[in-house]
């Protein structure tokens, strides 16, 4: 595992207002990292000031760790704010605008095109394409200088479902290209489908950091049942990873323990002959987790 982003003990106030508090956060190669919390809980403000837009009021942070130079920032590909396109520029004419500025080759062009989806539509109007193409412009454009890291705020924000799920896609695909991605959004649902890791800001608190798998796997419940009850209800008591246990009208419901998993469970069931007629394996909707923990976190 290799660092890309460790930021320790940043705060940052606008006034009274405490935007950011003592926000540890780190973020490895490979990871689509999501930060998640309601609206003006501090995401967009821990977004600028590692661009290096919004200057922090205390802590640090480093970029593959070394101390943020502009040197470092150029392996950074990042959306803000929704940039400026020239509405009467096509695509690919808006993209060398940008190639200028960013003093890219312009043989850059094609490859983003083509990844985010966009190559065939290159010679419109930039004026004429959906707010999802816009958007997947708004990625081409970050991605020209082929940067380490992707940074996007709320990147679905204001799209139909067909454009999110198009912008979600892409977020998978550019990570799986082996690049890093940060995303901020206050939609928990985008973070689950799309992210590896996440954290929880509060009031510009960070209370809850983890894998999203961990955070989906914690709470899972099995629920099962059997032509043969009484053994079924037998033989799973044996198994050793067990949490809770509980019989429910005709069915088992047995919780497991961080860690273990429904197979292994299921691989004991069958070396003790329990033959099931039904097994589901639940999990507390991260939604439910993530309200909860909303409503836990003291202030
Ligand atoms: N430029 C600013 N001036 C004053 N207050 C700000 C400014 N930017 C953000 N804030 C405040 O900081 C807090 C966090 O905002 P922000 O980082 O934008 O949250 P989020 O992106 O999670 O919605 C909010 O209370 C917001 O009102
Ligand atoms: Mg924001």
């Amino acid at each position: 595992m290799s660092t890309v982003l460790h930021i320790n003990n940043l705060s940052k106030n606008y006034g009274k207002v405490k935007a950011l508090q003592n926000l540890d956060l780190h973020v490895e190669k490979g990871n689509i990292y999501g930060l998640l919390g309601p609206n003006g809980s501090g995401k967009t403000t821990t977004l600028g000031i590692i661009l290096g837009v919004t200057n922090a009021s205390s802590g640090e942070y480093s970029w593959f760790g070394e101390a943020p130079t502009a040197q470092v920032r150029r392996k950074i590909g990042a959306i803000l704010e929704s940039p400026t396109f020239y509405p009467y520029l096509s695509g690919e004419q808006n993209l060398k605008v940008i190639c200028a500025i960013k003093q890219v080759p312009l043989t850059a062009i094609e490859p983003v095109l083509k990844m985010v989806n966009l190559f065939e539509r290159k010679d419109d109007p930039f004026k004429g394409y959906s707010l999802g193409m816009k958007q997947r412009l708004a990625i081409a454009s970050a991605m020209l200088a082929d940067p380490s890291v992707l940074i996007l705020d709320e990147p679905t924000n204001g799209l139909d479902p067909q454009g999110i799920a198009e912008i979600r896609e892409l977020i998978v695909s550019i990570a799986q290209s082996g690049k890093t991605i940060i995303l901020a959004s206050h939609l928990l649902d985008e973070v689950q489908k799309v992210c590896t890791h996440f954290a929880v800001l509060k009031r510009g608190k960070k209370i809850y950091a983890g894998s999203v798998n961990e955070a989906l796997a914690e709470s899972e419940t099995v629920e099962m049942s059997a032509p043969d009850m009484e053994a079924l209800l037998h033989r799973a008591q044996s198994f050793t990873h067990l949490k809770s246990f509980q019989h429910e009208n005709d069915k088992l419901v047995v919780k497991l323990e961080d860690g273990a998993n429904v197979s292994d469970l299921h691989k004991h069931l069958i070396e003790g002959n329990i033959v099931l007629n039904h097994l589901t394996v639940k999990r507390k909707s991260l939604e439910k987790q993530f309200l909860e923990l909303l409503a836990q976190a003291n202030d």
